[in-house]
């Protein structure tokens, strides 16, 4: 088959993973726009295949490899294939002997140099790697980023992680930590504003040890900022870490009435001895300390967690710690976690005691008690009032979706089908235990014209799924 030029510069992306991910391709994408490539839905008609990986749980390399077979049958076609993310960086050269087809291995911290990557793909050369284990004091930072999500703009404030929790990857796969200067953030923000979007996610391993790399500005200091930036409505930031969450960023959320009702703080485990061999740094009162901060704000802060049940040596009395825990705190959600060891972290050298019956009952036990928690909790919205931002049309049921500044998700009946972008104030007629029911109240507000430009543009290629 002649492979023309047109059809080389053509791709296809694939995501995998968490939202750092989801936006890290947001970038990839826009940087082989601003290459002269062209996005195609159907991976049949890409030039160039790319895989973004994640490798945060289970057996993510074998569903690598897995799908990378899959991709063999293709390479008759003159098609390229690149693997990115974390799974590229963990697995490095490892990936061109049991995938040769393959030509580009890079992880997240190389993608800076992506366009010089491609200069060498699109010359035929092979083997090409980016991979740069946690050398680079380098942020990727780029004007060209894809907004693909039709209501909310990502911004990545910090890349990488130096906090080396016993069972993570993520130290390994996306390198050292290093801030953007917030004069680069701040006009990322505006840009975002200026395209429509009223909605910001900041995003980093760990948001909370931002600093400043010029004027050592806080990340409360460019939280209020972000927030005070002109057209913006909301502000949402992920993921922190509690030995780094500070009381001022509790006061920056009670001072700037952009910054969303809601802090996900995960805390892993209820018992000191498991926060310990986790490395995790703090003591379960420590962590109990900045819950109280954030419960005595004048805003009514929802609090969600990550959990990880069956890490090696946990007892049924650290098991328990977890549940106290989950009932002390009163969690609006929690996204519970079997362990599972990845390699190159220090906890794979700790025997994985806890059989797999034990991680699975651990794990119902602890969704079950979570469960009636947020029963309890959801019921306090009966018959108030939520201002929503619409995230989907209609659905079976003809019930918009959208979520709250506490960020739970609001089914309603409305007499119109409002944008995704758009607000609108709904009474709250039913609650359940992770969503609400109600009717709108109030007619939406427009989404600025540039928004709608950009959807329309987003739904003919959609990238993460
Ligand atoms: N096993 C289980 N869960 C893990 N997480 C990270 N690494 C592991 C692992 N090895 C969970 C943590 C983290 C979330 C993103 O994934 O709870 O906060
Ligand atoms: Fe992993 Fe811990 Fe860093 Fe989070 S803070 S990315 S859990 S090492």
């Amino acid at each position: 088959m002649p492979v023309e030029e047109t059809y080389l510069k053509t791709f296809y992306i694939e995501t995998f993973g968490c939202q750092m991910n989801a936006h890290d391709s947001e970038k990839v994408v826009g940087t082989l726009l601003r290459e002269g490539y062209s996005q195609v839905v159907d991976e049949a008609d890409a030039g160039l295949i790319l895989y973004n990986t994640c490798s945060i749980r289970d057996k993510a390399e074998q569903k690598v490899f897995h799908r990378l077979n899959e991709y063999k049958r293709m390479q008759g076609e003159g098609k390229k294939f690149a693997v990115l993310g974390c799974v590229a960086q963990q697995e490095g050269n490892k990936i061109f002997e049991r995938a040769p087809y393959v030509s580009l291995v890079a992880g997240s911290a190389s993608y800076r140099n992506l366009p010089e990557m491609l200069a060498r793909l699109e010359a035929g050369e092979t083997r090409i790697t980016g991979l740069d284990d946690r050398q680079t004091d380098e942020t990727f930072d780029t004007e060209f980023t894809a907004r693909t999500n039709p209501h909310r703009g990502y911004i990545t404030i910090i890349e990488g992680c130096d906090k080396f929790c016993s069972y993570c990857v993520v130290p390994y796969t996306r390198g050292k930590e290093r801030s953007r200067t917030s004069a680069s953030v701040l006009a990322e923000a505006q840009r975002i504003a200026q395209m429509g979007f009223t909605e910001i996610q900041l995003l980093g391993q760990n948001v909370n040890s931002y600093l400043d790399p010029s004027s050592k500005r806080s990340f409360a200091e460019l939280l209020a900022a972000v927030g005070e930036v002109n057209g913006i409505k909301r502000v949402r930031f992920t993921t922190s870490h509690p030995r780094d969450f500070t009381k001022d960023i509790v006061d920056a959320i009670d001072a700037v009435p952009t910054l969303c009702d809601h802090v996900h703080l995960p805390v892993q485990s209820g018992s000191t001895d498991v926060l310990r061999a986790m490395q995790r740094d703090y003591t379960r009162d420590w962590y109990l300390e900045r819950i109280a901060w954030t419960k005595a704000a004048r805003r009514d802060i929802s609090l969600t967690s990550d959990i990880i049940v069956g890490f090696p040596g946990e007892t049924d009395r650290d098991f328990e710690d977890t549940i106290t825990l989950l009932e002390t705190v009163g969690y609006d959600a929690i996204y519970g976690f079997k362990y599972s060891p990845r390699p190159n972290t220090p906890a794979i050298h700790m025997h994985d005691s806890i059989p797999e019956d034990v991680k699975v009952a651990r794990l119902a036990i602890l969704n079950a008690r979570q469960r009636e928690i947020q029963r309890e909790n959801y019921g306090r919205h009966l018959d108030q009032t939520v201002e929503v931002m619409v995230e989907h049309g209609a659905n079976s049921r003809g019930q918009i979706t959208g979520r709250s500044t506490q960020n739970k998700t609001v089914n309603f009946m409305c007499d119109s089908t409002p944008p995704p972008g758009s607000y609108i104030d709904v009474r709250i007629t039913q609650v359940f235990p992770s969503s609400l029911v109600g009717e709108a109240i109030s007619v939406p507000t427009v989404p600025s014209p540039a928004l709608a430009a950009q959807q329309a543009l987003n739904a003919r290629v959609p990238v993460v799924h």
